[in-house]
């Protein structure tokens, strides 16, 4: 592997200091006007002003990648992915624009159901080329980490089968993926009429196995109106402690259900949507360690208006970040960028938070920011370049991809002519 040496960065958001941040500390970016680093493996080995980069011994050795006057950044950190799934859901999308809602179409089967239907009779070769297309557009839009979720198969062997594929991809890179099973999605239809005894499942089996076989590092559940009870998400999230793994939760998308508090009871790692919080939920999140992760774009494609409160959440100390939450039902993007545009237009966060949002916090909530979120020396040199005059103009130009090189590791895995 070459050594590089790279300049052209006409803006390089380093977003270097501690994690997580909170409150002003977001909008923190540690912004180098005619930046540069010198990537040597792996790893970011300097960066600072291209002056005195270029002077460093090393990077008269080191191969030249000149990126004309780009805006750099650290690789986006997606934390909140349903990455396997079979196929879309258009038909519910058209269903809802005629006036169905979300919850009425999974009443009535359609849902999340349905995509457990069609991930149960997918082959595992399937499965795996269709992620692989998806990881390669993630990459395409800047991503180098992604966390990724199980919860479309809820029996065992099809659950499996999604934790397998999600291994196989992450050993063949080039972008990380986090493992989190999410067994409890919704209650398969095999225990319709007996939820508890499918919570017992979990928390005596399922739990236990993942966390001994290694298969995943998080155990996330989906705690709202027509899915788990706080009650039985409390079972769950307890036992995946007691196993080692680190709790995650949908938590008030639909209905405010006391969700938040769950997760700043459980020690989750972060409680994610947050839609439908109120005033005391984001003072008990504000002083709390729980990142709470927005996903705008649940918000706009199903159409609903109300957005998480960010402003408020930052203002008062929390620890924000930003996902896709990529599945078939509620988010299908897997643009980074556009969830910044959707953070900065719908939720009035400033460009700087949201980067910080995309980058550095995830990054904390994957348990990661000792390596990835930030570009300074002893981290990976995971990052994205952009096409624009600055940095503001990435959530400002929505719905395109200006997107022209992505890094992962120091090896180029996206590159785009100009
Ligand atoms: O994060 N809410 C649960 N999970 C997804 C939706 C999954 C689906 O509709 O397929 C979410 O919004
Ligand atoms: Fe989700």
């Amino acid at each position: 592997m070459p050594d590089w040496l790279i300049t052209g960065c006409s803006e390089l958001l380093t977003l270097r200091g501690s994690a997580p941040r909170r409150g002003r500390a977001l909008a923190d970016l540690g912004l180098i006007r005619d930046g540069a680093l010198l990537v040597h493996g792996d790893r970011i080995t300097a960066i600072g002003p291209r002056r005195r980069i270029e002077r460093l011994r090393e990077s008269r050795r080191a191969e030249k990648l000149d990126l004309g006057g780009r805006v750099v950044l650290p690789g986006f950190v997606d934390s909140h992915t349903h990455l396997i799934f079979p196929q879309s859901r258009a038909a519910d999308y058209e269903q809802r624009i005629s006036g169905k809602t979300y919850e009425q179409i999974a009443r009535k089967g359609g849902g999340i159901r349905s995509t457990i239907d069609s991930l149960r009779r997918a082959s595992p070769k399937k499965l795996r080329d269709l992620a692989r297309t998806r990881l390669r557009q993630f990459a395409a839009h800047g991503t180098t980490t992604l966390e990724a979720k199980s919860g479309y198969g809820l029996d065992w062997k099809n659950e499996l089968k999604i934790l397998n594929v999600l291994h196989e991809l992450h050993q063949q890179q080039p972008l990380d993926i986090a493992l989190t099973f999410l067994g409890a999605h919704v209650v398969p239809p095999e225990f319709r009429r007996r939820p508890d005894a499918f919570v017992d499942l979990l928390v005596k089996r399922w739990i236990p196995t993942v966390a001994t076989a290694g298969l995943a590092e998080f155990c996330d559940v989906f705690c709202d109106r027509g899915a788990f009870t706080v009650a039985q998400a409390r079972r769950i999230l307890l036992a995946a402690r007691a196993c080692g793994l680190v709790p995650r939760i949908h938590a008030e998308q639909l209905a405010r259900t006391g969700a938040a508090r769950l997760a700043i009871e459980v020690q989750a790692a972060s409680a994610d949507h947050l839609e439908k919080i109120d005033s005391s939920d984001i003072r008990a999140l504000s002083l709390s360690g729980v990142v709470c992760t927005l996903l705008p774009g649940c918000s706009f494609h199903l159409g609903l208006g109300k957005y998480a409160p960010a402003r408020q959440l930052i203002d008062s100390g929390a620890i924000v970040a930003l996902a896709t939450d990529f599945n078939p039902g509620t988010s299908p993007t897997l643009s980074m960028p556009m969830i910044l545009s959707l953070a900065c237009t719908q939720m009035r966060m400033t460009p700087a938070e949201a980067i910080a949002a995309a980058t550095i916090n995830p990054a904390y909530s994957l348990r990661q920011h000792d390596r990835i979120g930030s570009l300074e020396v002893g981290k990976y040199a995971d990052l994205a370049a952009f096409d624009v005059a600055g940095y503001r103009e990435i959530p400002y130009y929505f719905g395109v991809n200006l997107c022209s090189l992505t890094m992962k590791r120091g090896i180029v895995i996206h590159s785009k002519k100009r």
